[in-house]
């Protein structure tokens, strides 16, 4: 990654840090993706966690046995991690690992390919630092993409916003370009449906703000009136201010170092 553009995703997520856990379900959310990736993890082996953030994550896995020590870009979120995991967490790039070729058994990343890092960079680094048959487990944030009426909506305004898909985390764009670097896909595990409430005016409230689903995510102005007109479509909805039932599902991406 460039440096103008580490240094603004650092910003980012340094300036949400502080609210970060709070915002994303909290301990709730952490001891699910635990539960999911435990199950696929060796507890002989130590752990590392690529995109680390504050730790929440890292330190459920703890709590289940596991041996983790993480890398993150943010400084911000590093020191929330630091609380948790104490010097068993370094500032690193997911596309630069400070980490010795083939010496990692198992590595996991929970929301991290949409959320800045070329997903190329971080699949050869994986690739690099993984002992041959070793495992990287990969929550996607945006993996299953709802096609409900607001889904529908959304989607359409994620694609506008983003049509190189730099921030869509699923396994349909990841798998050919792990492959291509030596991380085989060997499919979905674990997964998990959620389900949840929200308005198509809610979702709109929330779309305005500029926020979508990440705090990190930056709507230039120019863009500004495509949000708009995705906001006016959800508000045209039948019923627009009646919670729907929306369903999700997360799951672990496998991936296995070939060779
Ligand atoms: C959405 S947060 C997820 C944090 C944590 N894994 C979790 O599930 O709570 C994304 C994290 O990725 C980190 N990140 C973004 N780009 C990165 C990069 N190139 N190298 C390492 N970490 C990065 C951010 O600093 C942030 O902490």
């Amino acid at each position: 990654m460039s440096g103008a553009r580490a240094s603004g995703r650092t910003a980012a997520f340094d300036a949400i840090a502080p609210t970060y856990d709070a915002s994303r379900g909290g301990t709730a959310r952490a001891a699910v993706f635990a539960e999911q990736l435990s199950p696929l993890l060796d507890p002989a082996e130590p752990v590392l966690d690529i995109g680390v953030g504050t730790g929440i994550v890292a330190a459920e896995l703890t709590a289940r046995g596991h041996r983790v020590c993480g890398v993150d870009l943010s400084p911000g979120m590093l020191a929330h991690a630091r609380e948790r995991l104490g010097a068993r967490v370094a500032v690193g790039d997911a596309g630069r690992l400070p980490i010795r070729t083939a010496s990692v058994a198992q590595a996991v990343s929970t929301w991290l390919l949409h959320a800045g890092p070329d997903p190329r960079a971080v699949f050869a680094e994986v690739a690099r630092v993984l002992r041959p048959g070793g495992r990287y487990l990969v929550i996607p944030a945006r993996g299953m993409r709802p096609t409900d009426d607001i889904g529908r909506i959304v989607n359409d305004l994620e694609d506008r916003l983003d049509p190189e898909h730099r921030r869509q985390d699923g396994p349909d764009l990841l798998a050919p370009s792990a492959a291509a670097r030596g991380l085989a896909y060997e499919g979905p595990a674990e997964r998990r449906p959620t389900v949840f409430r929200v308005s198509p005016a809610g979702m709109a409230d929330t779309i305005a703000a500029g926020r979508l689903f990440t705090g990190a995510w930056q709507v230039r102005d120019e863009d500004l009136p495509l949000v708009a007109e995705a906001c006016a479509r959800l508000r045209a909805l039948p019923e627009p201010e009646v919670p729907r039932v929306r369903e999700m599902a997360d799951f672990v991406m496998v991936f296995r170092r070939e060779g």
